[in-house]
């Protein structure tokens, strides 16, 4: 009985502090979220970039950490979806979407076709493509504000 209305008054608690702070945590929920999805693109890119330079015997990992990149290039295309300039977003991202929204996609194109290279013949095959991951800084240049 007692435990009753305990968990009656926790719920109604936990029930008011989401009401409440739903609508003020949006925001910042969304802008960590997707830097949240860009923080792991730069720990995937940088693994890989250790793996090629043969700074790590991590070979077998390649494929892995490529796909992680098509994974988080996908998922952040939606985190930014949401109009919402904030942390180092800049403003033209949502008035030139189309030209933002490809380099996602090419990111995310050419990720997987790392990942399939690597699966088929390793470094020697996967290697010559990934140029095309790099795209990262052309990207901030246009639309970061730092
Ligand atoms: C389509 C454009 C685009 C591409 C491609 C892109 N980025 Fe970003 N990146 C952004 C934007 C926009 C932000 C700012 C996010 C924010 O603060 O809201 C960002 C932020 C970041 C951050 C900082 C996150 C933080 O904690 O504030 C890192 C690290 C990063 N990107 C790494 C990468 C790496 C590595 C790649 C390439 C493998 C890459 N990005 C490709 C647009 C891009």
């Amino acid at each position: 009985m007692k435990f009753g209305i305990i968990s009656v008054a926790i719920a109604a608690i936990l029930l008011s502090l989401g009401f409440s702070s739903v609508q003020a945590a949006e925001d910042k929920d969304v802008i960590n979220y997707r830097q949240n999805l860009m923080k792991s693109l730069g720990a995937h890119a940088g693994a890989l970039g250790a793996i090629a330079q043969n700074k790590v015997p991590f070979g077998a990992n390649l494929a892995l950490h490529a796909d992680a990149i098509g994974a988080a290039a996908d998922a952040a295309l939606l985190a930014f979806k949401q109009d919402l300039p904030g942390g180092t977003s800049a403003a033209n991202i949502w008035t030139d979407w189309d030209d933002f929204e490809g380099r996602f996609m090419a990111l995310s194109a050419a990720a997987k076709d790392v990942a399939a290279a690597a699966r088929s013949g390793g470094m020697a095959e996967a290697g010559p493509k990934m140029g095309g991951l790099f795209i990262c800084k052309a990207c901030h240049d246009k639309f970061r504000t730092e």
